[in-house]
């Protein structure tokens, strides 16, 4: 086979083989065929797309092409999930013990941050003695026992997609829905899962700018979901504000908590319960999303899903203390709060912006080598669609220096005030086919 050929074949409108996936993929991740032959190949899917099956074959040759994780050694449907993009977003923190809760088994491996603030496995280490990892004898015992083990991606997981995600970012190719598909579900593969549970994101900052592409998406990955023989399901929502009301890695710890004692922010908790249902569902622990969400009430109403939480916390090391006092977490030098310039409606809260001004202070990774404080970060009063008059508070900022006008700034030339502004719709549709 010559690569030259597959992109011609592909240039002009034509489908590849399972074998002819397989030998770009292999070829590449083995440095056999050059970057600038792969380029020209991801331009062309750029502007040819791809079927449903060649959409497969490449998720699952770039699935195997590093460690495949198995997860055969604990009992159940292994369900992961997966958000392609928020500021903010600490749903990741509460499902896992709430769904683990009604008894899904939640063996999660999850990344670090670049930019932004910090990834799920940082958030976590904001919590003292924290062992984020771990042997995998041991990860598997605690799912078994518990339900419930979240450690830091180990290994070598899907090399074919790190090197073509850093081929495409400077190809102009990000932005291709076969691409990001196969991208995202051959990582989720590669970890061992069995069914997948997909948080499609749309808005300013995210991935997919409208509802349509993001709908298109959503659909794809379902559709080679279940080609993969990976049950899927997706919720498309909106990131056009950050999620939920605190951005930092503490800041979250002490939400997730928060939520979990019932007392969550309203878009959080909605969130939760629909990523969460569709989770217990594909474990086969409820028939129906409704009857799923049910389960997720009643454990989160009876203090189940944060008992299960502090469970995890011991398990793993850290200090379970901090469920009853989360205040602890929280050791910035400075509660900075920032007034409204002017009285009306807040109209707009540009996500990714805000997630910048968090990682100026601290909360997140410029570089790889960056290292993270937790206690800084932003605590959101005020959401679109809320009033506001002059003066009043619009948020907290949680740093550990005063020097912090570039920040305040950057958050000002973001947060929008005017005469009118409606609260967003933050579920745009339920992805199940
Ligand atoms: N997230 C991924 O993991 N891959 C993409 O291509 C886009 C978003
Ligand atoms: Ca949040």
């Amino acid at each position: 086979m010559r690569m030259v050929d597959l992109i011609e074949k592909k240039r002009d409108g034509g489908s590849l083989s399972k074998e002819e996936i397989q030998f770009i993929i292999d070829g590449y991740t083995k440095g056999d065929i050059p970057d600038y032959q792969l380029s020209a190949f991801l331009m062309t899917v750029f502007y040819q797309d791809m079927t449903d099956e060649e959409i497969t074959n490449m998720t699952l040759a770039m699935a195997s092409s590093g460690e495949m994780i198995d997860l055969s050694g604990i009992q159940g449907i292994k369900v992961d999930k997966h958000s392609t993009g928020g500021v903010g977003d600490t749903t990741t923190l509460i499902l896992a013990p709430l769904v683990a809760s009604v008894g899904v088994s939640v063996a999660k491996m999850s990344g670090r941050g670049l930019g932004y603030t910090g990834g799920t496995i940082d958030k976590l280490e904001a919590i003292p003695g924290f062992q984020v990892e771990l042997p995998d004898e041991k990860f598997i015992q605690l799912v078994n026992e518990s339900h419930v083990a979240v450690i830091g991606q180990s290994g070598d997981l899907a090399p074919a997609d790190k090197k073509l995600y850093a081929l495409r970012d400077v190809t102009a190719t990000v932005n291709s829905i076969p691409l990001i598909a196969s991208s995202i579900m051959s990582k989720k593969i590669a970890a061992g899962a069995d069914a997948i549970v997909l948080d499609v994101t749309t808005g300013e900052g995210a991935f997919m700018k409208n509802i349509e592409e993001a709908r298109r998406l959503a659909e794809t990955m379902v559709r080679i979901g279940k080609l993969a023989n990976r049950q899927t399901m997706a919720v498309i929502s909106d990131m056009s504000q950050p999620l939920g009301e605190a951005i930092g890695n503490s800041l979250e710890i002490v939400e997730a908590i928060e939520t979990l004692q019932g007392n969550g922010p309203e878009d959080l908790v909605e969130m939760c319960y629909a990523l969460g249902s569709q989770m217990v569902v594909l474990a086969e622990k409820a028939a129906t999303l409704e009857e799923a969400r049910g389960l997720l009430e009643e454990a989160l109403a009876s203090g189940k899903a944060l008992e299960k939480f502090r469970e995890m916390i011991r398990n793993q090391g850290g200090d379970d203390t901090i469920v009853d006092e989360p205040a602890r977490l929280l050791s910035a030098k400075y509660q900075i709060e920032l007034p409204a310039k002017s009285t009306g409606v807040v109209q707009k809260i540009v996500a990714n912006e805000i997630g910048i001004a968090a990682m100026l202070l601290g909360a997140g990774r410029a570089t790889k080598e960056d290292a993270i404080n937790y206690a800084v970060g932003i605590k959101l009063h005020k959401k679109v669609g809320m009033p506001v008059k002059e003066g009043e508070s619009l948020l907290t900022i949680y740093a550990d220096s005063e020097n912090i006008d570039e920040v305040k700034e950057l958050i000002y030339k973001n947060i929008e005030i005017g005469d009118s502004g409606e609260e967003p719709v933050l579920i745009h549709d339920i992805i199940t086919l």
